[in-house]
């Protein structure tokens, strides 16, 4: 293992920022990670893709960088499959090797960013789907001890962008390895507005998971900027659930609010129309903005900072709370 100190993280993390680590190691197994955590006094970050972090200062202490790999499958039955992936693979590699086989129910969270240790930790969503549905359990290990846990669903506390792992546990864990459970006989999700205008536009019928992934990755690809083009988090806030009684008041106000009606009573209101509302769509300020096609991704247009990002999302959060009066949460994980 290597250990490097003063290490760049810009090539780490998809906003592109150039911020620098204290120390900075690589781990390739659980075996070199309990090394690492049993020589180790400084405080911890694991790092994964980079793919929902915002560098706003240099990061104190150690980061370990997950790339522990593997794909396993670990039970096969006539109707479904569980396999395990690495917390240190690709998102994305994952899920086009799951569509190859034939293995559905991750196929609408093709193409997101980042590695499958996070995937846990934010419930990555996309498209009506979210990782709890498709998770079975997953092994972490625990930075202050070394030791493996494992953490069933319901350990977990999924919710919209939530997990344990963001609240109680946060910082406290280093998932090594994520098992799903995957349909031979998928029933395909594609309740999403645009998933069936797409595939209709295709004169697809019958579609696969295949098709479904296809549909997903051209939907994302014309909304989201690529982070290799344009340095960017994806959502960088949460779309806001808000009270009946808040949202009637609101729509008084704003007939033609978009909103979504969710199963707690409570509405959604997608974070990008209320920014766009603001006026900040398409707009940039010195080498940040909101993106053109999509208002709430904030992007990186050059050389922006961690700060500079954080300052216009102040902005943002400060004109949607004056007209709207919603306080828009960060989705990415600032540090
Ligand atoms: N909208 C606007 N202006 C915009 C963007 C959106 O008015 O600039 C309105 C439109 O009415 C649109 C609606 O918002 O129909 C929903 O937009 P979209 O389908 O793009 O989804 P979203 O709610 O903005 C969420 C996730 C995305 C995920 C998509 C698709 C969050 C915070 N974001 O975005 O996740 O890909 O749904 O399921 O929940 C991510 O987490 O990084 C991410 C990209």
């Amino acid at each position: 293992m290597n250990y490097e100190s003063n290490k760049s993280l810009q090539s780490l993390n998809t906003f592109g920022i150039d911020i620098k680590a204290e120390s900075f190691v690589e781990v390739r197994s659980v075996d070199e990670l309990q090394n690492v955590l049993s020589k180790n006094r400084k405080t911890i970050f694991i790092l994964g893709g980079g793919s929902n972090l915002l560098l706003t200062q240099k990061v104190k202490g150690l980061v370990i960088h997950n790339s522990i790999f593997g794909k396993k499958v670990e039970r096969d039955f006539p109707k479904s499959i569980y396999v395990s992936a690495g917390g240190g693979e690709n998102w994305h590699q994952f899920v086009l090797w799951c569509i190859k086989k034939g293995w559905g129910g991750i196929e609408n969270l093709s193409l997101i960013p980042g590695r499958v240790g996070a995937s846990p930790i934010q419930n990555i969503g996309a498209y009506g789907v979210e990782l709890k549905d498709v998770f079975h359990k997953l092994e972490a290990v625990e930075l202050a001890t070394g030791d493996i846990h494992t953490f069933r669903k319901k350990d977990c506390q999924f919710g919209y962008r939530e997990s344990i792992f963001k609240k109680k546990l946060k910082d406290k864990y280093c998932i090594i390895k994520v098992y799903f459970k995957l349909s031979k006989n998928p029933k395909l999700n594609l309740n999403y507005g645009s998933i069936k205008q797409s595939l209709e536009a295709k004169k697809i019928k019958n579609p696969t998971i295949k098709d479904v992934s296809q549909v997903v990755i051209e939907i994302r690809s014309t909304k989201l900027p690529d982070p290799i083009e344009l340095g960017n988090s994806g959502s960088f806030f949460k779309n806001p659930e808000i009270s009946k009684r808040q949202f009637k008041l609101v729509q008084k106000s704003y007939p033609h609010i978009v909103f979504y009606h969710l199963e707690n009573d409570k509405i959604k209101i997608p974070a990008g129309w209320l920014i766009e509302q603001c006026g900040w769509k398409g707009r940039r300020v010195g080498n940040t903005g909101s993106h053109a096609k999509q208002a709430l991704v904030l992007v990186n247009y050059g050389n922006a900072t961690g700060k500079e990002i954080l300052r216009l999302s102040i902005k943002i959060i400060n004109s949607v709370e004056k007209k709207f009066g919603i306080k828009l949460k960060l989705e990415v994980n600032v540090l």
